[in-house]
């Protein structure tokens, strides 16, 4: 079977640009493998230093995640830094890694170029993103396009490593990545693309009556209610398709190309249709949240599994490095 990771930023609130484009996949990929999610949260650290908001963001995360159909029964989730074998092996890997190939990363130089600090931890970030990968023999990484490069790394470092340690026979699994550049990009309320550092979201659990405020701030143009309206273009339109039926969304285009109809009706009825949608996510939700144990017992059963792959992979990269 099949194994399927990947890792996931505990950072605010999830919007329909992470559902559509992160969550629904991973979660409808538990029928076709062995999916592992990392919650990445030493990841995090690089660009988080205060405690109180790293444990609270992490900690939504996981209530997120589960409330939109990862399941523990089915997946090994767990909180990085539960497994310490991924900053063990970072330094494995680093002492192989070239800076070169560190140097050249796009995330550090924006990140950077952004005015985060330059720390060695930021400098470090692929390399344990590779232990990520590397520690459990993932066949396969569903990314966003950004992580290309990163995945790249990793695969050079896990060949850097098979060249130096193999003695014959591959030491790591090379991943391969899944890039879902097929996977259009959600818009936001501007019809920019949605993204939290764009404040231009739809966030999955908002309240009924901050979602409704947000549907109605959708950009549109200044079309009179009788007017014919263009359909192609339309934010309302894209984004209503992403919860209507095939029928409900050809009523919406008509309507536009016949006027007749004002934006606000139209968004009356995207704001009902997304709340309905994620209707079964919020009942989940409150579930979770009534259950004060639950998530921390399904992270600690998830790094109980995952300590147990990583622990072996970490026994044969020892032996082979010569610390054992
Ligand atoms: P943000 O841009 O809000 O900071 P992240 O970069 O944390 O979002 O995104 C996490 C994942 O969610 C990405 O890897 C990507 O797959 C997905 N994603 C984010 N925004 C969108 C969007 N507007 N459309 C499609 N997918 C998106
Ligand atoms: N860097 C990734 C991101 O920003 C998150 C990540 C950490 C990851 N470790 C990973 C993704 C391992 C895939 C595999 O989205």
């Amino acid at each position: 079977m099949a194994r399927i990771l990947t890792g996931i930023q505990p950072s605010g609130n999830f919007h329909i640009g992470n559902y559509f484009g992160a969550l629904k996949p991973l979660v409808e990929m538990q029928d076709r493998g062995q999916v592992i999610a990392i919650l990445v949260d030493m990841h995090a650290l690089t660009t988080v230093h205060d405690p109180e908001l790293l444990r609270a963001s992490t900690r939504n995360g996981a209530v997120d995640w589960l409330a939109c159909g990862l399941d523990p029964e089915r997946c090994v989730f767990f909180r990085q830094s539960d497994v310490p074998a991924h900053a063990e092996l970072t330094w494995i890997l680093s002492t192989v890694t070239p800076n070169g190939l560190l140097e050249r990363a796009h995330a550090y130089k924006d990140k950077v170029a952004r005015g985060l600090s330059a720390s060695a931890g930021l400098f470090f970030y692929p390399v344990l993103q590779a232990a990520d990968i590397l520690l459990y023999d993932a066949d396969v990484v569903p990314v966003g396009k950004d992580q290309k490069q990163h995945l790249e790394i990793a695969r050079d470092i896990a060949v850097k490593m098979n060249e130096t340690y193999g003695r014959g026979q591959p030491l790591l699994t090379l991943p391969e990545p899944e890039i879902s550049e097929e996977l259009a990009t959600i818009p936001g309320l501007d019809g920019q693309k949605m993204s939290k550092s764009y404040g231009n979201t739809l966030e999955i659990f908002a309240g009924e009556k901050a979602l409704r405020k947000r549907v109605m701030s959708i950009v549109t143009d200044s079309t009179p209610l009788e007017a014919p309206k263009d359909p192609a273009g339309s934010t309302l339109v894209t984004l209503y398709k992403l919860f209507a039926t095939p029928d409900e969304a050809r009523r919406m285009e008509d309507e536009h190309r016949a006027g007749g109809v004002g934006y606000g009706t139209f968004k009356q009825r995207l704001f009902e249709a997304m709340w309905e949608h994620f209707a079964p996510q919020r009942a989940r939700r409150e579930e979770i949240l009534a259950r004060p144990d639950y998530v921390e017992d399904v992270l600690r059963d998830g790094a109980r599994r995952a300590n147990e792959i990583a622990e072996v992979t970490m026994d044969r990269v020892k032996r082979a490095v010569g610390l054992r």
